[in-house]
């Protein structure tokens, strides 16, 4: 049988973890974490993340400071507003929800956040930080995605160094850095994306394969070797009928799942991860600007 990688249940131990990090913060500094959340704009998906990120957030003890703008401001409204908040005490950490409509410059937007309160790990510093640090720097702000992942993969407790990870998928949200998070742990890394050619067979191979392309349930079981462990970062909703609609991952898990040593369902694998390391950027911030 193989083992379901439960996001929700190591997401709960995280944030429970996090709650004790920032009760001695509050003690002994008299003030709490600040995450600053920016969506312009009112693209669905991006609502609900919002929603369970702020929910989360106030769960742990982090004080949420919400920024809900129209999609007709102008780019400069948000890069004041980023000023605004680089140059705020008691915001430790800003994410701006991706993706920003059409018209802004996304690079730039996320280049305008100080790097010492980027909640997403997105500026190029902490980029940079990330390819060249030591493995165990607990001070580094990761994207929170490939972070969720790798700590899903901890939850086996196994020997990670040596075994051959492929991660599909190359955004510089999910796939580059996970990338990077493996290079650390000591694995052998490949990166395969929609021009690779032999995608199948590469991925055969992988003992670890990372599934981040955003197309549903397009690795199936001829895509996967036995015994391998699965992550599926996907999150796509498919159409049933009419009326009724599922999400479902870039893995076809029931297909999948039976031959592998373990696998994360979508959903209650990946996202949870995702939030909860976004609020341990938070802390870490918050802790490095409070040093
Ligand atoms: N959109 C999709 N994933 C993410 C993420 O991890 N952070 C932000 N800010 N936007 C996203």
């Amino acid at each position: 049988m193989p083992h379901i990688l439960d996001g929700k249940k190591v997401a709960q131990k995280l944030k429970e973890q996090l709650k004790v990090e920032i009760d001695n913060i509050k003690l002994k500094f008299k003030r709490v974490p600040g995450l600053a959340v920016i969506q312009v704009g009112n693209v669905a998906a991006s609502s609900v993340y919002v929603k369970a990120k702020t929910k989360a957030a106030n769960e742990v003890g982090i004080n949420v400071f919400d920024h809900h703008l129209k999609d007709t401001i102008e780019q400069g409204e948000l890069l004041n507003l980023i000023n605004q908040l680089n140059n705020h005490n008691d915001v430790d950490g800003i994410l701006v929800q991706l993706p920003l409509p059409k018209s802004f410059n996304e690079q730039k937007i996320l280049d305008s956040i100080t790097p010492e309160k980027d909640a997403d790990g997105f500026h190029p510093i902490n980029v940079g930080k990330l390819s060249i640090s030591q493995k165990n720097d607990e001070n580094l702000l990761i994207p929170c995605t490939p972070f969720g992942c790798l700590l899903l993969l901890k939850e086996l407790n196994i020997d990670l160094v040596g075994k051959n990870a492929v991660v599909i998928g190359r955004s510089n949200i999910v796939g580059k850095p996970m990338a990077q998070l493996l290079i650390k742990e000591s694995c052998t890394v490949t990166i395969v994306h929609s021009k690779t050619v032999d995608i199948e067979k590469i991925c055969k191979k992988a003992d670890i394969l990372i599934a981040a392309i955003g197309k549903p349930e397009l690795v199936n079981k001829n895509w996967v070797k036995d015994g391998a462990i699965v992550i599926d970062v996907g999150i796509n909703r498919i159409k049933l009928n009419e009326n009724k609609s599922k999400l479902v991952g870039d893995v076809f898990f029931n297909e999948v799942k039976e031959n592998t040593m373990a696998i994360s369902p979508v959903p209650g694998g990946v996202g949870p991860m995702t939030i909860a390391c976004l609020l341990r950027n938070t802390t870490t911030s918050c802790k490095n600007r409070l040093a």
